[in-house]
């Protein structure tokens, strides 16, 4: 039994939405990584859907090598093992169907008069301006074909107030003021989380990311904001069908990003259809 989470709790909540999801639940104090836990599950025939959550992490990461930081059973931070037979391109659409699952949740907790919650591309879960979630999907080959995707979620619950780096950066469910349990919210969040992504999943392992880009669109952090990405600086347009960023540049030449860290440089313009 670990007092920041209880397995039971989460067992019986997962029983009840229904979700196959969670079957195995790992839970660690601590743990280098969550990801890491994963993959080595894997490498051991652990099935998909089982998940890795932790307490702590000692090397929590995130992408282009960052570290992922979060205080100690506080937060979600956990891993999920996946087996989808898809292409490395298609997987790196995921997580942007991650985001809209992770902001789901997050959104139903906020109050209507509340910041909005909104995906920022590639991979992250902001409210207003500030981060709330991070997410890194990882996956290994076998001879050619993707084995095992892990999908890697920090989210921030309980934190009132980040220090250091994440002072002017991070926020969390209880610094916004959302609606949370007072009493097994990691274990409810999970839950649902659990069972946005899943749903989700299943989608887009069916249709493909093009089920998603109208979501895609009305949840972009990103739309109608100037923006810098590597040697790129402009109005960012969009999501494309293949899930890059797309960016009108200062110039009037059109990009299609497939990677990269976006930096916000200002706040959103408003719309031609005058919505903010
Ligand atoms: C990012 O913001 O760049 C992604 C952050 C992802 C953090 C999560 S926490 C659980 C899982 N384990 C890790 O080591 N990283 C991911």
């Amino acid at each position: 039994m670990n007092a920041w989470f209880d397995s039971e709790t989460f067992a019986q909540l997962r029983a009840r939405r229904g979700i196959s999801w969670g079957e195995r639940l790992d839970v660690h104090d601590v743990t280098a990584s969550t990801n890491d836990c994963a993959f080595e599950a894997a490498r051991q025939g652990t099935a998909e859907g089982a998940v890795f959550v932790a307490g702590r992490q000692t090397a929590g990461r995130g992408r282009r090598g960052n570290r992922w930081l979060a205080p100690p059973g506080e937060n979600l931070t956990f891993s999920l093992l996946l087996r989808p037979e898809r292409s490395l391109v298609e997987l790196s659409q995921l997580p942007l169907v991650v985001g809209l699952a992770v902001r789901e949740v997050v959104a139903s907790r906020l109050s209507s008069m509340a910041r909005e919650a909104l995906v920022k591309w590639p991979n992250d879960v902001l409210v207003g301006s500030r981060k709330i979630a991070g997410i890194l999907v990882e996956s290994r080959l076998r001879e050619g074909d993707v084995s095992v995707t892990v999908v890697g979620i920090g989210l921030n619950v309980l934190t009132a107030r980040f220090e250091g780096e994440l002072a002017g950066s991070a926020t969390s469910l209880s610094r916004e003021r959302a609606s949370i349990p007072k009493e097994h919210a990691l274990e409810e969040l999970l839950v649902e989380l659990l069972d946005s992504l899943e749903r989700r999943f299943v989608r887009f392992c069916r249709d493909g990311l093009e089920s998603f880009l109208p979501e895609l669109s009305v949840t972009d952090a990103l739309r109608g904001r100037r923006v810098r990405i590597g040697e790129v600086t402009g109005e960012a347009l969009g999501i494309g069908d293949a899930g890059e960023l797309l960016v009108l540049d200062d110039a009037g030449a059109r990009h299609a990003l497939s990677a990269g860290h976006v930096e916000i440089l200002a706040s959103r313009q408003s719309r031609p259809d005058g919505t903010a």
